[in-house]
């Protein structure tokens, strides 16, 4: 992860490179760190914890220059120290801020170390800097010490260096890990995101694997891997230019649960066509064509994945199968039988999500992809986009996203199942007059805030917690576990209730929190019977579902309702006590709701 930053331009930098951290915070904040160069000097400020730390010391002790980079830490290689934060400083020459990881840094290390070279932090990264200082030192000039650098390196990078022997120029490139460069008249910024410049320029130059730049305020000169001079498109992007704030809120997360009959609403409207029909953004011709799917993603846009399986298999009758990302481009998956990849991703960065649909694009296949941000990596490699209009998603633990992605997932079924003759109309019909009546269901759901508080007081003092769903409930009770888990630091696991029997059983004792997800369809009986065998082991049972659905479980002892839907959408009411539960509890377990520890909100390393 991390995120980085330069500038070269006619204006003092460090508070243009403060506010870009800024904007690239969700990345990681263990550390941070910024260089300029100031009088042929190389000026170094680095602080342990969130960039306030730094705010703070660069107050006390200000940096000039007109050139600079930054950098914001989520730990790797090495741990939270101000030695391993970034900018890495190499004999008052060099300085380098890098996202990604050497993974051939051991070797490298050892290499120059027997050179006499001395290190003084525990990352990869600081291989980088003093193979740019041995490189300079040797009289190369910035292209030649790019590319041999660059020569020498393997892994995933995109890094920024600034060189006392060079004052009006940044070196960066690009491998794996994202780089814009964006560009004015008088200045250039790079960062490992367009939010993180929208608000000083609008015109961006995303550079593609194994690139690599030198840039002056004047000059932008970019080559490609095979060291050629390389044309790479100049395109307009459309990120909010302004800081977010929390509008009042506490969180950045609860303002974003509030927020969920927007996404809804805005991501309904992206797939409703002009006859007000449900379409998914996708013409008939590509509905057809898809025969088996394979669904990519990694953590809570995972869930949504399984939980979009049981739609489009159930309405359309098309095979699907859900793969972890990080786990399906190290195998070697079968895809004869199918003929779509589609990759969901809030970010459009995870690093597991975009290597998986380029090997599903490797084998053959189509590639979709629901992606959040419209300017990410993900989206430009796709074939086709179907968008989520949940807009920006600033806390860790997504919200607003995961309730979006399923609304899109629910619309590709209806459309497959509509394209195929898998669905009939009446029942198109329905579902899609129920889903126009789920955001303001969500919204009533809001006065849930009330009477789950005294629920997560009680489960702010448990060690661990099951969250238990049965069918289409099965992803949401792990989707909930991993919200619980994620932000209050509790042990939560999430298992198909029928699975309990097999093994988990065995951790039930006296007041264990189980919270079920129960439903008024069919299943219900038998997710009952599950839920007596808990009970009768001495479980904390807590259920969520509609008033009908709870009134099944009389020996509940507590009963969150959601409002009356299709048992079909359940999922997406249900998710939203899951989120308020887990923020809850966070909030009165006093943890970080919004940066929770080791956490960043987007997975840019393997
Ligand atoms: O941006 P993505 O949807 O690709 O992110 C995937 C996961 O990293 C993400 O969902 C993560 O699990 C969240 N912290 C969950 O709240």
């Amino acid at each position: 992860m991390c995120g980085i930053v330069g500038y070269v331009g006619n204006k003092i930098c460090q508070e243009i490179i403060l506010g870009s951290l800024e904007r690239l915070e969700y990345r990681g904040y263990d550390s941070s760190g910024i260089a300029t160069i100031y009088n042929d000097q190389i000026q170094l400020r680095r602080t342990v914890g969130k960039l306030s730390e730094l705010k703070a010391k660069i107050i006390k002790e200000p940096v000039s220059g007109t050139i600079g980079i930054g950098h914001i830490r989520w730990a790797t290689h090495g741990g939270v120290t101000e030695q391993n934060a970034h900018p890495h400083l190499v004999n008052s020459e060099v300085a380098i801020v890098h996202n990604g990881i050497i993974e051939n840094y051991v070797e490298l290390k050892k290499e120059l170390t027997d050179k006499g070279f001395l290190f003084s932090s525990d990352t990869d990264s600081e291989v980088l800097a003093h193979l740019f200082a041995y490189v300079i030192e040797q009289g190369l000039r910035p292209v030649e010490a790019l590319k041999a650098v660059l020569s020498k390196i393997e892994g995933a990078y995109s890094f920024a260096v600034l060189s006392k022997s060079y004052p009006g120029t940044l070196m960066v490139a690009r491998n794996a890990s994202p780089l814009a460069i964006g560009i004015s008249d008088d200045m250039a910024i790079v960062a490992s995101d367009a939010t993180a410049m929208a608000h000083l320029t609008r015109q961006v130059t995303y550079l593609k694997d194994n690139d690599y730049a030198v840039i002056t305020s004047k000059r932008l000169d970019i080559y490609n891997g095979k060291n050629e001079p390389a044309n790479r498109e100049v395109v307009k992007v459309n990120v909010s230019p302004v800081l977010l704030d929390k509008a009042g809120f506490k969180h950045y997360m609860e303002k974003e649960i509030h927020e969920q009959p927007d996404a809804i609403s805005h991501t309904i409207s992206a797939m409703t066509d002009v006859n007000g029909g449900l379409s998914a953004g996708l013409d008939l011709q590509s509905l057809a064509k898809m025969k088996g799917i394979v669904l990519l993603a990694a953590g809570t846009s995972f869930y949504a994945a399984q939980i979009g399986r049981y739609w489009i298999e159930r309405l359309a009758g098309v095979p699907v199968v859900c793969e972890i990302a990080s786990e399906y481009h190290y195998r070697n998956p079968v895809a004869s039988h199918q003929t779509t990849a589609i990759v969901i991703s809030q970010s459009g960065e995870s690093i597991d999500s975009l290597m998986a649909i380029r090997h599903a694009k490797n084998l053959g296949l189509e590639t979709f992809g629901i992606v959040n941000v419209l300017d990410s990596t993900i989206s430009r490699e796709v074939d086709k986009i179907l968008p989520t209009r949940a807009g920006p998603e600033i806390g860790v633990a997504s919200t607003k996203a995961f309730t979006a992605q399923l609304v899109v997932l629910i619309c590709l079924a209806i459309s497959l199942g509509r394209q195929n003759g898998s669905l009939d109309v009446d029942k198109a019909v329905d579902i899609h007059q129920g889903l126009l009546k789920i955001p303001g269901a969500i919204g009533k759901s809001m006065t849930l805030f009330d009477s789950i508080l005294p629920i997560a007081n009680q489960l702010k003092n448990s060690h661990s917690c099951l969250f238990l769903g049965r069918d289409i409930l099965f992803p949401l009770a792990c989707e909930g576990a991993l919200k619980l888990k994620e932000l209050s630091y509790i042990h939560a696991e999430g298992f198909a209730s029928g699975e309990m029997k097999h093994g988990p059983i065995a951790l039930l004792e006296k007041g264990l929190p189980v919270v079920s997800f129960v439903s008024e369809d069919e299943s219900a009986r038998k997710s009952i019977s599950n839920l007596k065998e808990a009970e009768a082991r001495g479980g904390f049972i807590i259920v969520i579902g509609t008033q009908t659905a709870v009134n099944l479980i009389d020996f509940a002892t507590e009963k969150i309702i959601i409002p009356d839907c299709d048992p079909l959408l359940t999922p997406i009411l249900g998710a939203v006590p899951a989120q308020i539960l887990a923020y809850l509890t966070a909030y009165e377990k006093g943890t970080d709701i919004d940066q929770p520890r080791n956490l960043a909100k987007s997975v840019t390393v393997e």
